[in-house]
């Protein structure tokens, strides 16, 4: 979701899943750590280890925090080449995120056409001490034809197998994308009513922004 955030919090401990019957207990919301002004923190993905990856649109940098900790620092883990800000975050392989990025200045209002595609950062050679354990950063596709790439998630794949795409919002042109991972060809998979904008995006319109895929459907 878009939104000028510059702090983080937490949902630390939720209802106690087994006795529903039970009431439910608020949720314990601390800080967990904040940012310098001017920061916006675009998106958030949680890594199996627990770890959480936050992507910023004011400069092409994927935070990592350590929600364990009781203080914890942001911690750089992987900056992204030729764009002003990363948008999108989804895990498409164990410790693999697909992350969308591109030209768009937040204190301008201007978009880059043509600046937009779909990164990768690969996690899993942080185990391997010989390589030193660097996040592994690189390009997976460009989407010439798209004008802002926003939220991102994954549909396909898992135990069955099959196809995995990565499904992208596309809030100026209105649209969600659809990329094959594995042919790497994408098309705008849903172009309705509810994914455009309600005015028109001269006039400060935004179309669908944020995407969960969850048993085979799509939240948007
Ligand atoms: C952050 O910086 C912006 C731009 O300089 C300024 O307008 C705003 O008041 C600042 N906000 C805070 C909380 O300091
Ligand atoms: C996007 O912005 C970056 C940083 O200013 C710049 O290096 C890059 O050339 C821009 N990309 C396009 C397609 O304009
Ligand atoms: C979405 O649908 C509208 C109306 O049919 C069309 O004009 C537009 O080109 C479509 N967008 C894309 C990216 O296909």
């Amino acid at each position: 979701m878009i939104w000028p955030i510059l702090l983080l919090f937490l949902q630390l401990s939720i209802a106690h899943p087994f006795h529903p019957e039970r009431s439910t207990p608020l949720p314990v919301i601390r800080q967990l750590c904040e940012f310098p002004n001017v920061t916006w923190i675009e998106n958030i993905a949680v890594r199996s280890n627990g770890l959480l990856l936050v992507t910023l649109f004011t400069s092409p940098s994927l935070y990592q925090i350590d929600p364990f900790q009781a203080n914890p620092v942001p911690t750089l883990v992987a900056s992204f080449p030729s764009a002003l800000g990363i948008l999108g975050i989804a895990e498409i392989e164990k410790d693999v995120f697909a992350i969308t990025k591109g030209n768009f200045s937040r204190f301008t209002g201007l978009v880059t056409p043509k600046s937009w595609s779909v990164w990768k950062a690969d996690f899993r050679a942080q185990e391997n001490t010989d390589t030193g354990g660097a996040v592994v950063v690189s390009k997976i596709a460009d989407l010439p034809e798209a004008m802002f790439l926003n939220g991102a998630t994954t549909v396909g794949g898992g135990e069955k197998g099959g196809i995995k795409f990565l499904l992208m919002a596309d809030s100026i042109l209105g649209v969600v994308w659809r990329l094959n991972l594995d042919t790497l060809q994408y098309d705008p998979v849903l172009n309705v009513t509810a994914t455009q904008p309600t005015v028109p995006v001269a006039q400060g319109g935004f179309g669908v922004n944020g995407v969960h895929t969850r048993d085979g459907f799509l939240g948007m």
